[in-house]
């Protein structure tokens, strides 16, 4: 394996693979809320940058339904924190935020899609990352679309997977 790069020393804490320990809860003003499971798997290859997969599933069936995959970068000596990141619906969009301990918090900078995107399109994401004291991760993730200002869309926690 590759040896950690150490402009990314800070983030070391984010490596791994984690699964959701129970089922995230999804919630917006206008949508029914849902319960789903994630896996993230967040590693490096010796260059100065995290490489992610993030897949989310239905709590039941299974079944696969969203999808994130991207890089997350951060400023050589800095607290600044870049993620830069695919989703499966045809949005791609690029957060950046400050490193703050083992806490992680962003805000969409770009948002773009397909030309085909399903409506309402998405405007602005802001999302936060923590480690919590008892080794889980957690994320909050809250979206504004043209319809609605900004609201919590996503919350989960997740247990890292012994490797
Ligand atoms: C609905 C965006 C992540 C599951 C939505 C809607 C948007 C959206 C714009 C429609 C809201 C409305 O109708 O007013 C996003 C963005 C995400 C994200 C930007 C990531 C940053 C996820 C994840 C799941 C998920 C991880 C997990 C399965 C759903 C479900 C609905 C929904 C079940 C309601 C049904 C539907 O419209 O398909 N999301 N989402 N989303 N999202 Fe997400």
């Amino acid at each position: 394996d590759a040896a950690l790069n150490p402009v990314i020393k800070p983030l070391e804490w984010m490596l791994g693979t984690w699964e959701c320990d129970e089922p995230g809860e999804g919630t917006f003003p206008t949508i029914q809320p849902f319960r789903y499971t994630e896996t993230l798997h967040i590693f490096h290859v010796g260059q100065p940058m995290l490489n992610f997969m993030f897949n989310a599933f239905h709590s039941e069936t299974k079944k696969p339904l969203h999808r994130e995959c991207g890089f997350i970068r951060v400023e050589p000596g800095k607290d600044n924190v870049a993620f830069i990141i695919a989703q499966n619906t045809g949005l791609v969009e690029i957060e950046e935020g400050k490193l703050s301990g083992q806490e992680l918090t962003l805000q969409s900078q770009s948002v773009s899609r397909i030309s085909f995107a399903k409506e309402p399109h998405v405007q602005q994401i802001s999302r936060t990352f923590r480690l919590k004291e008892d080794g889980r991760l957690e994320q909050t993730v809250c979206m504004a679309t043209e319809g609605q200002p900004l609201s919590k869309h996503l919350h989960i926690t997740y247990r890292k997977r012994a490797s």
